[in-house]
């Protein structure tokens, strides 16, 4: 089976799977042009958070193909502006942005900048793909008997560079016998787990089943969940982490089951300026994601609504944090991770 990856480089353009579409529409957006790859971004066309970093990285490299060697700078850095606008949360996006911006420092006076600058895109996104292997490798870990995982959001192929973080963990750990089924939230408002993940697990040939979002208190009552594993899109240095609005709510359910409750992520998706939970930016969407589906009202467009895209689980609740280099568990002190 030919694997999915979210973003693909080819012949210098950049090839997005269109995610709003899927699981019903399999649309691949083909652009150079650096706007139009910022607004994928801002309408989730590509998103999770490490996927939204290789994308904003081919971004730049992207921008600067054929401009005058007088107006680099000047072009360079309204791109940079440009996608660092486009999301706050991720840190995966600052974390790229920032690396490309050494490449266009170190090399703005040469010839082959923009080769520099698509090399070091590649370079990002085959990074990407390394740190997800190594993530499924440590994730396995945590599984002691063959398991019935609950997740949330997509975390998979679709949401990365690579194969993926939790559902990465999930893939591997049901190639190693050790899944019984999976419970997908469907993760409202955009609903990323019964369109994406579903489609990913469909794929993947792993059973499961899309639950709503507050059936998870009453599958966890009904003995029916043995682990919760999710991704994330910034975690602070005591481990606090940010990731898709109602991560929180399943990690406080966890608690009260005595259920573990793991976050999967990169090391990139730690914040080095970050020592707090407190201090990460909550993306806050449009209210037309709240009351339509696919454009179609669901309620009266004049009720006020509130729509923030990511929530904030304390460290104290989460049993350990798996990256591609080991599993850490609190109290977190990841400095040095
Ligand atoms: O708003 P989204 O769909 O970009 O949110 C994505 C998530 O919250 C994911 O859980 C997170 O980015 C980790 S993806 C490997």
């Amino acid at each position: 089976m030919n694997k999915i990856r979210s973003v693909e480089f080819k012949n210098e353009q950049l090839h997005i799977i269109n995610q709003t579409k899927l699981p019903l529409v399999e649309e691949v957006i083909i652009t150079d042009d650096l706007e139009r790859i910022a607004v994928a971004i801002e309408r989730l066309e590509v998103r999770g958070a490490p996927a939204i970093g290789v994308a904003a990285a081919y971004a730049l490299s992207l921008s600067l193909k054929n401009i005058p060697f007088q107006l680099r700078t000047e072009v360079f850095e309204k791109a940079f502006q440009r996608m660092a606008a486009t999301r706050p949360t991720a840190v995966n996006l600052f974390f790229a942005l920032n690396e490309m911006k050494n490449v266009f420092e170190q090399f703005k006076n040469e010839k082959d900048l923009y080769e520099k600058l698509s090399a070091k895109a590649v370079a990002l996104h085959q990074e990407d793909i390394m740190l997800c292997g190594g993530i499924a490798q440590q994730g396995v870990k945590i599984f002691t008997k063959r398991s019935k995982v609950l997740t949330h959001c997509n975390t998979g192929s679709l949401a990365t560079g690579g194969d993926g973080t939790a559902l990465n963990v999930i893939r591997k750990a049901f190639e190693s016998g050790l899944i019984e089924h999976v419970y997908v939230d469907e993760t409202r408002p955009l609903l990323q787990g019964s369109r994406l993940t579903a489609w990913e697990l469909n794929k993947l040939g792993i059973p499961f089943s899309i639950n709503t979002d507050s059936a998870s208190a009453f599958l966890m009552q009904q003995n029916k969940v043995d682990l919760v594993i999710v991704g994330a899109d910034r975690i602070a240095l005591n481990g606090d982490t940010a990731n898709k609005i109602g991560t929180y709510n399943l990690a406080v359910l966890c608690h009260f089951h005595k259920i573990p409750f793991y976050i999967a992520a990169p090391s990139t998706t730690i914040d080095k300026n970050c020592s707090s939970g407190a201090q990460i930016k909550i993306e806050l969407r449009d209210k037309n994601e709240l009351i339509s589906i696919n454009g179609k009202l669901i309620t009266n467009e004049d009720y006020s609504a509130y729509c923030p895209a990511f929530d904030v689980t304390p460290n104290e609740l989460i049993t350990a944090i798996v990256t591609e280099k080991d599993l850490f568990k609190p109290p977190f002190d990841l400095k040095h991770v």
